[in-house]
């Protein structure tokens, strides 16, 4: 009995070991990034739609991602929400090696000029965003003209070093307070 329960606690440990997979990908073109990445090294781009290869591949690559190390960009995407990114929970800073153009968009996470994008509630899990010094900004969350926040959302990014959201609105926001609302279909 204990002898058994000695082995199954060996097969967990190792098939943590298993999963855990660091991918490092340059400009991170998704098609080339390995499957079941939990952590990304570089620097991730999602642009226009007509640039990117199919929603499924972009779900499918980084649905697993735990750790980005590097930046993340999102601009000019046709997304509604962010459901892709939902595991993420630890995101650093870093331009080494792959991660070079981050130093071009100069924030860690860069959500902007999204017409679509309504919910970024899939970000409510990422606890750590590390900046360090040579970012302009950590979460910087402009020009996405459909998205509102829920208090919840606003309160975990306020705690974010260098959060940066120069008009953003809050979801159901009492009516009678503000005239700040918006729809879900
Ligand atoms: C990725 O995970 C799936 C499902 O767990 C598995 O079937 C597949 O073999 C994995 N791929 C790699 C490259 O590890
Ligand atoms: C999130 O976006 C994907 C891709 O556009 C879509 O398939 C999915 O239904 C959306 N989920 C929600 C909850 O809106």
């Amino acid at each position: 009995m204990c002898f058994l329960f000695i082995i199954s606690a060996f097969l967990v440990f190792f098939c943590e070991n298993c999963e855990t997979a660091a991918c490092s990908c340059a400009q991170c073109s998704l098609e080339l990034l390995e499957d079941n990445c939990t952590e990304i090294i570089g620097h991730i781009i999602i642009s226009l739609e007509s640039q990117m290869p199919p929603y499924e591949m972009i779900e499918y690559k980084l649905e697993n991602m735990q750790k980005l190390t590097g930046c993340l960009t999102i601009a000019n995407s046709g997304f509604t929400n962010l459901s892709f990114l939902q595991n993420l929970e630890i995101v650093e800073y870093s331009e080494i090696g792959a991660a070079a153009s981050c130093r071009t968009y100069a924030n860690t996470i860069t959500i902007a000029k999204n017409a679509l994008l309504r919910d970024v509630s899939a970000l409510k899990n990422l606890k750590i965003l590390n900046s360090g010094e040579n970012t302009e900004y950590g979460l910087y969350l402009v020009d996405n003209p459909s998205l509102c926040l829920e208090e919840e959302e606003l309160e975990a990014f306020l705690r974010f070093d260098k959060f940066y959201a120069p008009h953003f609105r809050i979801c159901h926001e009492n009516l009678l307070n503000s005239g700040f609302f918006c729809f879900f279909a």
